[in-house]
C-alpha cells in the first residue's frame, strides 16, 4: 500500500483515533494532542500546516510537528523552522518514514523562505543519527550545575521582594530578557507575546515564574520547576548581583533538603561567585541542532557562524522547544 502525506488538520478530521494512538506511543498521547490544539488556538507560531503525517490506508504511521521562531543570525533576525516532535509508530520504524517527512518539511519551509531548520534532541537519541544524515549540525549544548541545599545560605538583600509572576509582568520580563541578551546572536529577540504563549500553552506555566521586585520595580526573574527530590531553575535573568541574590535566596529556600539545578540561563556568567558553591556549568545530554535549507548556508560550520565576531549565542529554557 502506498504511503501518502497529510497535514495535521486532515489527520485530525479523518483519523482521530490513529492520531491519538500515534502521539500516545511516542509522547504520552492525549495530553500532547490537547496541548497542541490549545496552543494553536492561543496563537502559538505553528507552521500553517502544523505538521505532516505519513498515512498508509487508515493508519497514521509517522509525524513531524513544525513551528516557526525568530533567530538572530550574523545577517540579522530571521524566521526559522522549529521541529517540535518527530515520531514513528513502533511497528513502522526503520522504513524511512521520519526521514521522508523531514525532507518534505524542509522542502515546504525552504519554499516559504526559511533558511534554517532547528530541533532539540538528546545526544544519545537514535534520532540523532537520522538528523546527522539529513545535514543537521550541533549548534547549542544546554548546560547546568547542581548542589544539594542542606540549609539555605544566601541572604536576600534588603528591600527585595520575590513573588510569583502574573500576566501583567510580561512586558517587564521581555524587557529584562532583551537587555540581558543585547548584542547576542540566537534567541536574543524574544517577543512579549512568546511569554504569554508559553504561559498559555502550559509549557512553562506562570506559577513556575518568580520575579524579584525592589521599590515596585521588577529587577529579575527565575523559572522554577519543582520535583519530589530536585528543583530546576533553568532561566534566571537578573542583571545585578543583588537581584540574583534575591532570587537565589528564594530558590534555596524552596529547595531546602532537595537538589537545586541551575541551568544555562544563569546570568551572572560562569565566574559569578554565587555559582562557586555549585561548581561549573556542565553540558547536558540535550543538544540543539540546525539544518541549512538555503544553498548558501550548506558549507558553513553553523556552530561557528552563530557565534560570529565573538557574539554569544543566546538560548535559555524558554527557547528550548
Ligand atoms: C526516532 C524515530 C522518529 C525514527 O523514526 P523512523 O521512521 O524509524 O526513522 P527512519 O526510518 O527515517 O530512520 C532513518 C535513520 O535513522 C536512524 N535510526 C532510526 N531508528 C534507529 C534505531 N532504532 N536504531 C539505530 N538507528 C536508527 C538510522 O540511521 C536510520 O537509517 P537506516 O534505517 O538506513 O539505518 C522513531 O524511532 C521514534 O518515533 N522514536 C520515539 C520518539 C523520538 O524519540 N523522537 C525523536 C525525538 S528528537
Amino acid at each position: 500500500m502506498a504511503v501518502e502525506i497529510v497535514t495535521f488538520d486532515d489527520a485530525y478530521r479523518e483519523h482521530r483515533g490513529a492520531l491519538v494512538s500515534l502521539h500516545y506511543h511516542a509522547w504520552g498521547g492525549l495530553d500532547d494532542l490537547a496541548a497542541i490544539r490549545t496552543a494553536r488556538r492561543s496563537g502559538f507560531p505553528f507552521a500553517p500546516y502544523l505538521g505532516l503525517y505519513a498515512r498508509e490506508g487508515e493508519a497514521l504511521l509517522s509525524a513531524v510537528i513544525v513551528s516557526r521562531y525568530r533567530l538572530t543570525t550574523p545577517v540579522g533576525p530571521e524566521t526559522v523552522a522549529g521541529i517540535e516532535m518527530v515520531m514513528t509508530r513502533p511497528d513502522a520504524m526503520r522504513r524511512g518514514l521520519a526521514g521522508y517527512l523531514l525532507r518534505e518539511v524542509h522542502r515546504l519551509e525552504r519554499s516559504a523562505g526559511q533558511r534554517l531548520s532547528l530541533l532539540c534532541t538528546g545526544r544519545s537519541n537514535l534520532a540523532r543519527e537520522l538528523y546527522l544524515k539529513l545535514g543537521y549540525q550541533d549548534i547549542f549544548y544546554p548546560r547546568a550545575t547542581l548542589g544539594y541545599v542542606d540549609r539555605p545560605v544566601t541572604k536576600s538583600p534588603r528591600g527585595y521582594r520575590v513573588r510569583r509572576s502574573r500576566a501583567s509582568d510580561v512586558p517587564a520580563l521581555a524587557r529584562l530578557h532583551r537587555r540581558a541578551n543585547a548584542g547576542s546572536l540566537g534567541f536574543s529577540q524574544r517577543s512579549p507575546r512568546s511569554y504569554r504563549l508559553r504561559f498559555l500553552s502550559g509549557n512553562v506555566a506562570a506559577r513556575h515564574l518568580f520575579v524579584a521586585e525592589r521599590q515596585g520595580r521588577i529587577e529579575g526573574y527565575a523559572t522554577l520547576e519543582a520535583h519530589p527530590t530536585w528543583n530546576r531553575a533553568a532561566e534566571v535573568i537578573a542583571p545585578t548581583p543583588d537581584a540574583r541574590a534575591a532570587l537565589l535566596a528564594m530558590l534555596e529556600h524552596r529547595s531546602h533538603a532537595r537538589w537545586l539545578v541551575l541551568g544555562s540561563g544563569w546570568f551572572g556568567g560562569d565566574d559569578d561567585p554565587e555559582l562557586a558553591r555549585f561548581g561549573p556549568l556542565a553540558p547536558s545530554y540535550g543538544v540543539m541542532m540546525a539544518c541549512p535549507l538555503a544553498p548558501a548556508l550548506r558549507r558553513r560550520d553553523l556552530y561557528e557562524w552563530l557565534r560570529s565576531d565573538g557574539r554569544p549565542f543566546a538560548c535559555q529554557l524558554l527557547d528550548l522547544f
